[in-house]
């Protein structure tokens, strides 16, 4: 007869719960400690762009609106102000790296994650951004906005 201290309990049997048991705990743990790692350690993202992209079509924008588009493997911004000029920079906060969006009611670029302000020219204007945002070039080639890096002179 079987008791609840396990005292009559086969041998064989109590290993077999006892791996259960501690493959169960393992798999908890893996389960658990996965995502903290690849949160701690994010895996390596190849800059995949070149030097230019096409970030828009012409037309595709109204006047005092915005487009996020891709360059390379980091979120561009892409303004068409009220004046119709067209501005490119960087859409990633110089703080901790939120994607900033325009603020056509303020005319400025706006950080949501701390209340960050920047010009049109990427300038840093208030809050904790410490930089401004990187500026890129925009012309136009046919019907295609398009966008490149600023050459260092
Ligand atoms: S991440 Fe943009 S203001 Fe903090």
């Amino acid at each position: 007869m079987e008791n609840h201290t396990g005292a009559g309990v086969k041998p064989g049997r109590r290993r077999f719960v006892e791996g259960l048991l501690g493959g169960g705990l393992f798999a908890s743990a893996v389960s658990f400690l996965y995502p903290v790692l690849r949160y701690i350690v994010p895996p390596t993202v190849a800059d995949l762009g070149g030097d230019e992209v096409v970030a828009a079509k012409l037309g595709e924008m109204k006047p005092n609106s915005s487009k996020i588009f891709r360059f390379g493997s980091h979120p561009g911004l892409l303004l068409l102000t009220a004046d119709g000029e067209y501005r490119a920079m960087s859409a990633t906060c110089t703080h901790l790296s939120c994607t900033v969006q325009y603020r056509n009611d303020l005319h400025q670029v706006w950080c949501a994650c701390h209340n960050g302000l920047y010009d049109l020219g990427g300038r840093n204007l208030s809050g904790p951004p410490p930089r401004p945002l990187e500026a890129f070039q925009v012309h136009l080639r046919g019907d295609e906005v398009v966008v490149s890096r600023k050459r260092e002179a």
